[in-house]
Protein backbone atom coordinates (compact mmCIF):
# COMPACT_ATOMS: atom_id res chain seq x y z
CA UNK A 1 0.00 0.00 0.00
CA UNK A 2 1.02 3.61 -0.92
CA UNK A 3 2.54 5.28 1.89
CA UNK A 4 1.45 9.37 2.40
CA UNK A 5 3.20 12.05 4.97
CA UNK A 6 1.91 15.72 5.28
CA UNK A 7 3.80 18.46 6.84
CA UNK A 8 0.96 21.38 7.78
CA UNK A 9 2.12 24.95 8.26
CA UNK A 10 -0.25 27.73 9.56
CA UNK A 11 -3.61 27.79 11.01
CA UNK A 12 -6.64 25.34 11.74
CA UNK A 13 -7.67 26.04 8.04
CA UNK A 14 -4.83 24.16 6.86
CA UNK A 15 -5.14 21.26 9.53
CA UNK A 16 -8.51 20.99 8.14
CA UNK A 17 -7.77 21.14 4.47
CA UNK A 18 -4.48 18.28 5.20
CA UNK A 19 -7.07 16.04 6.36
CA UNK A 20 -9.08 15.92 3.24
CA UNK A 21 -6.16 15.67 1.07
CA UNK A 22 -5.61 12.52 2.56
CA UNK A 23 -8.87 11.49 2.68
CA UNK A 24 -8.88 12.39 -1.35
CA UNK A 25 -6.00 10.03 -1.65
CA UNK A 26 -7.16 7.59 0.11
CA UNK A 27 -10.60 7.53 -1.67
CA UNK A 28 -8.17 7.36 -5.38
CA UNK A 29 -5.31 6.25 -4.54
CA UNK A 30 -5.32 3.53 -1.29
CA UNK A 31 -2.78 6.08 -0.15
CA UNK A 32 -2.52 5.40 4.13
CA UNK A 33 -0.90 8.43 5.94
CA UNK A 34 2.23 7.88 7.78
CA UNK A 35 4.32 9.75 10.30
CA UNK A 36 7.56 8.68 9.22
CA UNK A 37 8.11 10.38 5.94
CA UNK A 38 11.22 7.57 5.48
CA UNK A 39 8.43 5.55 4.73
CA UNK A 40 6.59 7.64 2.17
CA UNK A 41 5.68 7.46 -1.16
CA UNK A 42 4.16 10.79 -1.57
CA UNK A 43 5.05 13.90 0.64
CA UNK A 44 3.01 16.73 0.83
CA UNK A 45 3.66 20.40 2.40
CA UNK A 46 0.80 22.27 3.09
CA UNK A 47 1.90 25.48 3.57
CA UNK A 48 1.47 29.39 5.24
CA UNK A 49 2.73 32.77 3.86
CA UNK A 50 1.03 34.84 6.00
CA UNK A 51 4.58 36.37 7.14
CA UNK A 52 7.60 35.84 5.64
CA UNK A 53 9.12 33.81 8.10
CA UNK A 54 5.94 30.87 7.26
CA UNK A 55 6.75 31.15 3.56
CA UNK A 56 10.72 30.81 3.90
CA UNK A 57 10.23 27.46 6.19
CA UNK A 58 9.36 26.49 3.46
CA UNK A 59 11.57 26.42 0.85
CA UNK A 60 14.49 25.74 3.62
CA UNK A 61 12.06 22.14 4.32
CA UNK A 62 12.31 21.42 0.65
CA UNK A 63 15.68 22.00 0.11
CA UNK A 64 15.96 19.04 2.89
CA UNK A 65 14.03 16.62 0.81
CA UNK A 66 16.75 16.35 -2.23
CA UNK A 67 18.34 12.77 -0.86
CA UNK A 68 14.64 11.74 0.07
CA UNK A 69 13.50 11.51 -3.39
CA UNK A 70 16.05 10.06 -5.03
CA UNK A 71 16.55 7.47 -3.01
CA UNK A 72 13.69 5.44 -4.60
CA UNK A 73 12.49 6.19 -8.07
CA UNK A 74 8.65 7.61 -8.53
CA UNK A 75 8.81 9.43 -4.89
CA UNK A 76 6.48 12.03 -4.98
CA UNK A 77 6.51 16.06 -3.71
CA UNK A 78 3.99 18.37 -3.80
CA UNK A 79 3.62 21.22 -2.53
CA UNK A 80 -0.30 23.10 -1.21
CA UNK A 81 -1.72 26.05 0.92
CA UNK A 82 -0.99 29.64 0.76
CA UNK A 83 2.73 29.66 -0.35
CA UNK A 84 1.73 27.30 -3.42
CA UNK A 85 -1.24 29.44 -4.79
CA UNK A 86 1.22 32.86 -4.14
CA UNK A 87 3.79 31.06 -6.39
CA UNK A 88 2.45 28.37 -8.60
CA UNK A 89 4.86 27.51 -11.37
CA UNK A 90 7.75 30.26 -10.26
CA UNK A 91 7.40 27.55 -6.93
CA UNK A 92 8.32 24.37 -9.03
CA UNK A 93 10.90 26.51 -10.78
CA UNK A 94 12.68 27.38 -7.85
CA UNK A 95 12.41 23.98 -5.95
CA UNK A 96 13.02 21.65 -8.99
CA UNK A 97 12.43 18.48 -6.80
CA UNK A 98 8.67 19.53 -6.75
CA UNK A 99 5.88 17.81 -8.66
CA UNK A 100 2.93 19.18 -7.71
CA UNK A 101 1.79 22.77 -7.21
CA UNK A 102 -1.77 23.36 -6.14
CA UNK A 103 -3.57 25.82 -4.04
CA UNK A 104 -6.23 25.90 -1.00
CA UNK A 105 -9.36 25.25 -3.51
CA UNK A 106 -8.02 23.15 -5.67
CA UNK A 107 -6.85 20.41 -3.18
CA UNK A 108 -10.11 17.71 -4.25
CA UNK A 109 -7.85 17.46 -7.51
CA UNK A 110 -4.38 16.16 -6.05
CA UNK A 111 -5.57 12.45 -8.04
CA UNK A 112 -5.64 13.57 -11.52
CA UNK A 113 -2.28 16.23 -10.76
CA UNK A 114 -1.39 13.05 -9.56
CA UNK A 115 -1.46 10.96 -12.46
CA UNK A 116 -0.86 14.11 -14.59
CA UNK A 117 2.63 14.37 -13.59
CA UNK A 118 3.04 10.83 -13.74
CA UNK A 119 2.25 10.38 -17.28
CA UNK A 120 3.97 13.88 -18.31
CA UNK A 121 6.83 13.65 -15.90
CA UNK A 122 6.74 17.44 -15.30
CA UNK A 123 5.34 19.18 -12.65
CA UNK A 124 1.79 19.66 -12.62
CA UNK A 125 0.33 22.88 -11.51
CA UNK A 126 -3.46 23.96 -10.46
CA UNK A 127 -3.59 26.86 -8.23
CA UNK A 128 -7.20 27.83 -9.34
CA UNK A 129 -10.18 29.53 -7.20
CA UNK A 130 -13.03 27.18 -8.62
CA UNK A 131 -16.48 28.42 -7.16
CA UNK A 132 -16.82 26.08 -4.61
CA UNK A 133 -16.12 23.14 -6.49
CA UNK A 134 -13.71 21.58 -3.92
CA UNK A 135 -17.09 20.84 -1.43
CA UNK A 136 -18.43 18.91 -3.86
CA UNK A 137 -15.49 16.55 -5.07
CA UNK A 138 -14.72 15.85 -1.50
CA UNK A 139 -15.16 12.16 -0.25
CA UNK A 140 -17.41 11.75 2.88
CA UNK A 141 -15.86 13.42 6.33
CA UNK A 142 -14.29 10.83 8.97
CA UNK A 143 -14.58 11.22 12.36
CA UNK A 144 -10.74 10.77 14.44
CA UNK A 145 -12.57 11.19 17.82
CA UNK A 146 -15.05 13.12 19.76
CA UNK A 147 -14.54 16.75 18.15
CA UNK A 148 -14.46 17.60 14.68
CA UNK A 149 -13.68 20.64 12.29
CA UNK A 150 -15.95 21.24 9.70
CA UNK A 151 -15.25 24.38 7.03
CA UNK A 152 -17.96 26.50 6.58
CA UNK A 153 -16.59 29.27 4.40
CA UNK A 154 -13.22 29.75 2.19
CA UNK A 155 -11.77 32.91 1.68
CA UNK A 156 -11.36 36.03 2.75
CA UNK A 157 -12.64 39.33 1.45
CA UNK A 158 -11.95 42.13 4.35
CA UNK A 159 -8.62 42.98 2.39
CA UNK A 160 -6.76 43.94 5.22
CA UNK A 161 -3.62 46.19 4.47
CA UNK A 162 -1.10 43.99 5.28
CA UNK A 163 -3.25 40.39 4.64
CA UNK A 164 -2.05 38.28 2.23
CA UNK A 165 -4.69 35.75 2.41
CA UNK A 166 -7.68 37.23 0.19
CA UNK A 167 -4.93 37.03 -2.77
CA UNK A 168 -4.00 33.03 -1.95
CA UNK A 169 -6.82 31.85 -0.79
CA UNK A 170 -9.49 33.91 -2.64
CA UNK A 171 -12.62 35.98 -2.17
CA UNK A 172 -15.25 34.91 0.45
CA UNK A 173 -17.26 31.71 -0.38
CA UNK A 174 -19.87 30.13 2.26
CA UNK A 175 -20.96 26.68 1.62
CA UNK A 176 -24.16 26.11 1.04
CA UNK A 177 -26.43 25.29 4.77
CA UNK A 178 -27.38 21.80 3.56
CA UNK A 179 -24.38 21.13 2.84
CA UNK A 180 -22.51 21.96 6.47
CA UNK A 181 -25.55 20.30 7.85
CA UNK A 182 -25.29 17.05 6.02
CA UNK A 183 -21.34 17.00 7.07
CA UNK A 184 -22.07 17.73 10.27
CA UNK A 185 -25.15 14.99 10.68
CA UNK A 186 -22.47 12.22 9.08
CA UNK A 187 -19.84 12.80 11.73
CA UNK A 188 -22.46 12.87 14.54
CA UNK A 189 -23.37 9.70 13.34
CA UNK A 190 -19.97 8.66 13.64
CA UNK A 191 -20.15 9.46 17.56
CA UNK A 192 -18.90 13.21 17.01
CA UNK A 193 -19.69 15.36 20.08
CA UNK A 194 -18.36 18.73 19.27
CA UNK A 195 -18.33 20.72 16.67
CA UNK A 196 -15.52 24.04 15.91
CA UNK A 197 -16.82 25.78 12.50
CA UNK A 198 -13.92 26.88 10.75
CA UNK A 199 -13.28 29.99 8.08
CA UNK A 200 -10.89 32.56 7.49
CA UNK A 201 -13.58 34.90 8.16
CA UNK A 202 -16.42 32.39 9.90
CA UNK A 203 -18.98 34.80 11.10
CA UNK A 204 -19.11 36.40 7.64
CA UNK A 205 -20.73 32.90 6.72
CA UNK A 206 -24.25 33.74 4.53
CA UNK A 207 -24.94 30.04 3.67
CA UNK A 208 -27.73 29.28 0.57
CA UNK A 209 -30.82 28.00 2.43
CA UNK A 210 -32.49 25.44 -0.26
CA UNK A 211 -36.18 26.55 -0.43
CA UNK A 212 -36.84 30.29 -0.13
CA UNK A 213 -33.93 31.46 -1.60
CA UNK A 214 -32.27 33.45 1.70
CA UNK A 215 -28.65 33.32 3.35
CA UNK A 216 -27.86 31.66 6.75
CA UNK A 217 -25.78 33.93 8.86
CA UNK A 218 -23.65 32.13 11.36
CA UNK A 219 -25.80 32.82 14.30
CA UNK A 220 -29.10 31.24 12.82
CA UNK A 221 -26.55 28.19 11.98
CA UNK A 222 -25.94 27.90 15.55
CA UNK A 223 -29.17 27.70 16.54
CA UNK A 224 -29.90 25.22 13.93
CA UNK A 225 -27.21 22.90 14.92
CA UNK A 226 -28.22 23.46 18.94
CA UNK A 227 -31.06 21.57 17.89
CA UNK A 228 -28.97 18.51 16.89
CA UNK A 229 -29.60 16.70 20.26
CA UNK A 230 -26.23 14.52 20.53
CA UNK A 231 -24.04 18.20 19.26
CA UNK A 232 -23.14 18.75 22.66
CA UNK A 233 -20.66 22.24 22.12
CA UNK A 234 -20.27 24.64 19.09
CA UNK A 235 -16.84 26.58 18.24
CA UNK A 236 -16.18 28.16 15.71
CA UNK A 237 -12.69 30.32 14.70
CA UNK A 238 -11.11 32.87 13.61
CA UNK A 239 -13.71 35.49 13.54
CA UNK A 240 -13.90 39.38 12.70
CA UNK A 241 -14.98 42.11 14.55
CA UNK A 242 -16.47 43.93 12.02
CA UNK A 243 -18.65 41.21 11.32
CA UNK A 244 -19.48 40.32 14.91
CA UNK A 245 -22.94 41.10 14.70
CA UNK A 246 -25.69 41.88 17.36
CA UNK A 247 -27.45 38.58 16.59
CA UNK A 248 -24.51 36.54 17.10
CA UNK A 249 -23.85 38.54 20.26
CA UNK A 250 -27.71 37.21 21.39
CA UNK A 251 -26.12 33.52 19.96
CA UNK A 252 -24.55 33.23 23.15
CA UNK A 253 -27.62 32.74 24.80
CA UNK A 254 -27.82 29.32 23.39
CA UNK A 255 -25.68 27.14 26.33
CA UNK A 256 -24.05 24.43 23.49
CA UNK A 257 -22.42 27.73 22.08
CA UNK A 258 -18.57 27.29 24.26
CA UNK A 259 -17.60 30.93 26.14
CA UNK A 260 -14.49 31.65 24.46
CA UNK A 261 -14.24 33.64 22.14
CA UNK A 262 -11.06 34.47 19.25
CA UNK A 263 -11.51 37.62 18.19
CA UNK A 264 -8.58 39.06 16.67
CA UNK A 265 -8.35 43.14 16.79
CA UNK A 266 -4.54 43.56 15.24
CA UNK A 267 -4.34 46.90 17.55
CA UNK A 268 -5.94 49.19 20.16
CA UNK A 269 -5.12 52.22 18.08
CA UNK A 270 -7.61 53.87 15.73
CA UNK A 271 -4.35 55.59 14.01
CA UNK A 272 -3.27 52.27 12.97
CA UNK A 273 -6.65 50.23 12.66
CA UNK A 274 -7.68 52.86 10.12
CA UNK A 275 -4.23 52.23 8.18
CA UNK A 276 -4.63 48.45 8.36
CA UNK A 277 -8.17 48.97 6.99
CA UNK A 278 -9.93 46.53 9.83
CA UNK A 279 -13.24 48.45 9.63
CA UNK A 280 -13.63 49.17 13.24
CA UNK A 281 -12.47 51.76 15.89
CA UNK A 282 -10.90 50.56 19.51
CA UNK A 283 -13.84 51.63 21.50
CA UNK A 284 -16.74 49.66 18.47
CA UNK A 285 -14.43 47.00 19.26
CA UNK A 286 -14.81 47.58 23.57
CA UNK A 287 -18.13 47.60 23.00
CA UNK A 288 -18.64 44.01 21.25
CA UNK A 289 -16.75 42.55 23.96
CA UNK A 290 -18.78 44.77 26.69
CA UNK A 291 -22.16 43.10 25.37
CA UNK A 292 -20.76 39.40 25.02
CA UNK A 293 -19.95 39.40 28.33
CA UNK A 294 -23.11 40.82 30.02
CA UNK A 295 -24.75 37.94 27.23
CA UNK A 296 -22.14 35.11 28.95
CA UNK A 297 -20.30 36.35 31.90
CA UNK A 298 -17.92 33.22 31.92
CA UNK A 299 -16.70 34.50 28.48
CA UNK A 300 -12.81 33.54 27.90
CA UNK A 301 -11.45 36.19 25.25
CA UNK A 302 -8.49 35.53 23.18
CA UNK A 303 -6.90 37.47 20.09
CA UNK A 304 -4.32 38.17 17.70
CA UNK A 305 -1.90 41.35 17.33
CA UNK A 306 0.16 42.82 15.08
CA UNK A 307 2.95 44.94 16.47
CA UNK A 308 4.99 47.07 14.92
CA UNK A 309 3.06 48.27 11.88
CA UNK A 310 4.76 50.64 9.82
CA UNK A 311 4.57 54.01 11.78
CA UNK A 312 3.07 52.37 14.39
CA UNK A 313 4.03 55.20 17.54
CA UNK A 314 4.89 54.77 21.32
CA UNK A 315 1.70 56.12 21.42
CA UNK A 316 0.10 54.11 19.46
CA UNK A 317 1.38 51.03 21.43
CA UNK A 318 -0.17 51.82 24.65
CA UNK A 319 -3.46 52.29 22.96
CA UNK A 320 -2.98 48.45 22.64
CA UNK A 321 -1.64 47.66 26.15
CA UNK A 322 -4.49 49.75 27.20
CA UNK A 323 -6.81 47.72 25.35
CA UNK A 324 -5.96 44.95 26.75
CA UNK A 325 -6.49 45.67 30.07
CA UNK A 326 -9.90 46.85 29.11
CA UNK A 327 -10.92 44.25 27.07
CA UNK A 328 -8.79 41.67 29.66
CA UNK A 329 -7.79 39.80 26.42
CA UNK A 330 -6.27 36.20 28.28
CA UNK A 331 -4.40 34.06 25.26
CA UNK A 332 -3.22 35.66 22.15
CA UNK A 333 -1.40 34.94 18.97
CA UNK A 334 0.87 38.36 18.24
CA UNK A 335 3.49 39.00 16.01
CA UNK A 336 5.69 41.81 14.86
CA UNK A 337 4.37 42.55 11.68
CA UNK A 338 5.71 41.49 8.34
CA UNK A 339 5.88 42.98 4.74
CA UNK A 340 3.83 40.87 2.63
CA UNK A 341 4.48 41.22 -1.33
CA UNK A 342 1.64 42.45 -3.21
CA UNK A 343 -0.31 44.12 -0.26
CA UNK A 344 -1.06 47.90 0.07
CA UNK A 345 1.34 48.00 3.56
CA UNK A 346 3.80 46.58 1.72
CA UNK A 347 4.72 49.74 0.16
CA UNK A 348 4.53 51.93 3.75
CA UNK A 349 7.84 52.73 4.59
CA UNK A 350 9.02 50.18 7.66
CA UNK A 351 10.60 52.88 9.91
CA UNK A 352 10.59 50.98 13.47
CA UNK A 353 13.65 49.29 14.44
CA UNK A 354 13.72 45.56 15.38
CA UNK A 355 14.90 46.27 19.28
CA UNK A 356 11.78 48.18 19.37
CA UNK A 357 9.36 46.03 17.52
CA UNK A 358 10.84 43.27 20.27
CA UNK A 359 10.67 45.37 23.16
CA UNK A 360 6.83 45.73 22.56
CA UNK A 361 5.84 42.63 21.72
CA UNK A 362 7.31 41.07 24.68
CA UNK A 363 5.60 43.82 26.70
CA UNK A 364 2.49 42.58 25.15
CA UNK A 365 2.96 39.51 25.64
CA UNK A 366 3.67 39.40 29.10
CA UNK A 367 0.91 41.18 30.31
CA UNK A 368 -1.32 38.96 28.42
CA UNK A 369 0.48 35.64 30.01
CA UNK A 370 -0.58 37.45 33.64
CA UNK A 371 -3.90 38.20 32.75
CA UNK A 372 -4.35 34.68 31.25
CA UNK A 373 -2.75 33.57 34.40
CA UNK A 374 -5.32 35.55 36.59
CA UNK A 375 -7.90 34.13 34.20
CA UNK A 376 -6.72 30.56 34.54
CA UNK A 377 -6.64 30.74 38.98
CA UNK A 378 -10.05 32.32 38.78
CA UNK A 379 -11.30 28.87 37.52
CA UNK A 380 -9.99 27.04 40.61
CA UNK A 381 -12.97 25.59 42.43
CA UNK A 382 -15.20 26.13 39.76
CA UNK A 383 -17.34 23.14 38.00
CA UNK A 384 -16.08 23.10 34.06
CA UNK A 385 -18.44 20.82 31.60
CA UNK A 386 -15.69 19.20 29.85
CA UNK A 387 -15.75 16.46 26.57
CA UNK A 388 -12.97 13.84 27.33
CA UNK A 389 -11.65 13.75 24.20
CA UNK A 390 -8.52 11.30 24.75
CA UNK A 391 -6.08 9.54 27.33
CA UNK A 392 -3.50 12.29 28.26
CA UNK A 393 0.24 11.64 28.49
CA UNK A 394 0.42 10.77 32.04
CA UNK A 395 -0.70 7.37 32.10
CA UNK A 396 -4.18 7.06 34.10
CA UNK A 397 -5.16 10.62 33.08
CA UNK A 398 -7.57 11.88 30.42
CA UNK A 399 -7.68 15.29 29.07
CA UNK A 400 -10.66 17.41 27.61
CA UNK A 401 -10.93 21.45 27.06
CA UNK A 402 -12.97 23.74 29.03
CA UNK A 403 -15.91 25.86 27.45
CA UNK A 404 -13.50 28.76 27.62
CA UNK A 405 -10.85 26.18 26.00
CA UNK A 406 -8.17 25.29 27.89
CA UNK A 407 -7.13 21.91 28.26
CA UNK A 408 -8.11 20.26 31.25
CA UNK A 409 -6.64 16.90 32.25
CA UNK A 410 -8.06 14.76 35.06
CA UNK A 411 -8.14 11.25 36.43
CA UNK A 412 -10.23 8.86 35.07
CA UNK A 413 -11.04 5.06 32.94
CA UNK A 414 -10.68 5.40 28.98
CA UNK A 415 -14.35 4.84 28.89
CA UNK A 416 -15.23 8.10 29.32
CA UNK A 417 -13.78 9.53 26.06
CA UNK A 418 -16.35 10.85 24.34
CA UNK A 419 -18.68 11.65 26.85
CA UNK A 420 -19.23 15.34 28.72
CA UNK A 421 -18.29 15.12 32.17
CA UNK A 422 -18.42 17.27 34.78
CA UNK A 423 -14.66 18.87 36.50
CA UNK A 424 -13.84 20.38 39.42
CA UNK A 425 -10.59 22.28 38.94
CA UNK A 426 -8.27 21.87 41.75
CA UNK A 427 -5.08 23.13 40.08
CA UNK A 428 -3.62 25.54 37.52
CA UNK A 429 -0.19 23.90 35.35
CA UNK A 430 1.83 25.88 33.07
CA UNK A 431 0.02 25.08 29.68
CA UNK A 432 -3.25 23.02 31.24
CA UNK A 433 -5.17 22.85 34.19
CA UNK A 434 -5.79 19.87 36.67
CA UNK A 435 -8.81 18.91 37.90
CA UNK A 436 -11.34 16.43 39.49
CA UNK A 437 -13.64 14.45 38.04
CA UNK A 438 -17.10 14.95 39.78
CA UNK A 439 -19.22 12.84 37.30
CA UNK A 440 -21.31 12.70 34.19
CA UNK A 441 -22.97 15.54 32.52
CA UNK A 442 -24.90 13.92 30.58
N1 LIG B 1 -10.07 36.81 10.28
C1 LIG B 1 -9.06 37.20 11.11
C2 LIG B 1 -9.18 38.69 11.49
O1 LIG B 1 -10.24 39.17 11.75
O2 LIG B 1 -8.16 39.35 11.58
C3 LIG B 1 -7.65 36.89 10.71
C4 LIG B 1 -7.13 35.75 9.92
S1 LIG B 1 -5.41 36.02 9.53
C5 LIG B 1 -5.04 34.88 8.34
C6 LIG B 1 -4.58 35.39 10.97
C7 LIG B 1 -3.67 36.38 11.65
O3 LIG B 1 -2.45 36.48 10.99
C8 LIG B 1 -4.17 37.79 11.73
O4 LIG B 1 -5.11 37.96 12.74
C9 LIG B 1 -2.92 38.59 11.93
O5 LIG B 1 -2.70 38.86 13.30
C10 LIG B 1 -1.83 37.69 11.36
N2 LIG B 1 -1.23 38.32 10.18
C11 LIG B 1 -1.77 38.42 8.95
N3 LIG B 1 -0.93 39.10 8.12
C12 LIG B 1 0.16 39.43 8.86
C13 LIG B 1 1.36 40.15 8.57
N4 LIG B 1 1.58 40.66 7.37
N5 LIG B 1 2.27 40.28 9.56
C14 LIG B 1 2.04 39.77 10.79
N6 LIG B 1 0.92 39.09 11.12
C15 LIG B 1 -0.01 38.93 10.17
FE1 LIG C 1 -6.50 38.65 6.52
FE2 LIG C 1 -7.94 40.65 7.37
FE3 LIG C 1 -9.05 38.65 6.06
S1 LIG C 1 -6.37 39.63 8.51
S2 LIG C 1 -7.79 36.89 6.52
S3 LIG C 1 -7.62 40.11 5.22
S4 LIG C 1 -9.89 39.74 7.85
Amino acid sequence: MSKLFIKTFGCQMNEYDSSKMADVLKASHGYEVTSDPEAADLLLFNTCSVREKAQEKVFSELGKWKEWKEAKPGRVIGVGGCVASQEGEALAKRARIVDLVFGPQTLHRLPQLLEQTRSTHRPAVDIRFPEIEKFDNLPEPRAEGPSAFVSIMEGCSKYCTFCIVPYTRGEEMSRPLDDVLAEVSSLLDQGVREITLLGQNVNAYRGAMAGDGGTCDLALLIHILARFDTLGRIRFTTSHPAEFSDSLIEAYAEPKLASGVHLPVQSGSDRILGMMKRGYTQAQYLDKIRRLRQARPDLALSSDFIIGFPSETEEDFEQTMAMIEEARVDAAYSFIYSARPGTPAANLRDNISLEVKQQRLERLQTRIRQIGDEYARSLIGTTQKVLVEKTARNPGQLSGKTPCNRPLNFDGPASLIGQFVNIQVAEVLTNSLRGRLLGSAE
